[in-house]
């Protein structure tokens, strides 16, 4: 039997660490506070906004609200931004994507400060990455190497594959582990022998959106698997890239789908939050 990889109580208790560090702060006389901006009302994004700002309340940072029309122009957005990059009392800025297609989500994301940029998202907080110098980590990511982290699982030295690579997953991940000293491969829709590079792999990150894609014939006996999907299957149910029943009892460690990688992304986020504070407030 593989041992569950717990999200849920992983990132409840990084929260905790998390509220006692805003106490601290508070103390010291220095509030949190992380501005959230919505353009439209997609009902995905609605619901990650509003848990984002559930996650804020819960270790007390605080948080302002923008939900924006989805005909608002680019250069309203921008002009927000860069009031809200003035403002000494906002420490992070977080652009819920997909943004409505009439705004380029690349200028957005690099109008926001650096020392804002909670998210990871920015091009500077991903060249400071990838030539290791500090600046905020993406959270999906970040979350990844935590959980492995507090559920004792060695990376260095590990062949591991990353299925997928999109800048907000993939591509930062793979640095991540690197950065961890495993050796790493990336695999995305135009590798060859695809099964036999993941059946390499001692640590599968699978982050490719395809629901229950990887199948037990894809899997090293003993693996981690770790399953960044958030896919519906054909009767609506949640489900991610793993098909958990077939992977399940070869590997030894692997993520639920929900309860797993999800969770983490928000305490990551609140924990950009923090640091946001402590370093530039
Ligand atoms: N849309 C999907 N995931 C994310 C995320 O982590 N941050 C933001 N800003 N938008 C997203």
């Amino acid at each position: 039997m593989a041992m569950l990889i717990d999200g849920k109580a992983i990132s409840q208790q990084i929260k905790e660490e998390l509220k006692e560090k805003a106490l601290r702060l508070k103390a010291a006389g220095v509030e949190i506070t992380l501005a959230v901006i919505q353009v439209g009302n997609d009902p995905a994004s609605s619901v990650y906004v509003r848990n984002k700002k559930k996650g804020c309340a819960y270790v007390g940072i605080g948080s302002v609200s923008y939900e924006l029309p989805d005909e608002t122009t680019q250069e309203e957005l921008l002009t927000l931004i860069r009031e809200l990059n003035q403002k000494k009392e906002i420490n992070g800025i977080l652009v819920q994507l997909p943004l409505p297609s009439h705004i380029d989500e690349d200028t957005v994301i690099r109008a926001i400060d650096p020392k804002k940029d909670v998210d990871g998202f920015h091009p500077q907080s991903v060249g400071a990455l990838c030539i290791g110098q500090p600046g905020f980590l993406s959270c999906t990511p970040a979350g990844i190497i935590q959980l492995l982290k507090r559920s004792g699982i060695e990376i260095e030295g590990k062949e591991c594959v990353v299925l997928g690579r999109s800048n907000i997953v993939g591509k930062p991940m793979a640095i991540l582990l690197l950065r961890e000293n495993a050796t790493v491969t990336v695999a995305h829709s135009r590798t060859r022998n695809l099964k036999e590079v993941i059946k390499r792999a001692d640590i599968l990150i699978a982050a490719v959106g395809k629901t229950k894609m990887i199948t037990s014939d894809y899997i090293k006996e003993g693996a981690v698997v770790i399953d960044v999907g958030i896919n519906r299957d054909e009767n609506g149910k949640l489900c991610g890239d793993v098909d958990f029943e077939s992977v399940e009892p070869l590997c030894s460690a692997i993520t639920p789908v929900p309860g797993g990688v999800g969770p983490m992304t928000i305490a990551m986020l609140l924990n950009n939050c923090m640091q946001s504070a402590e370093l530039y407030a």
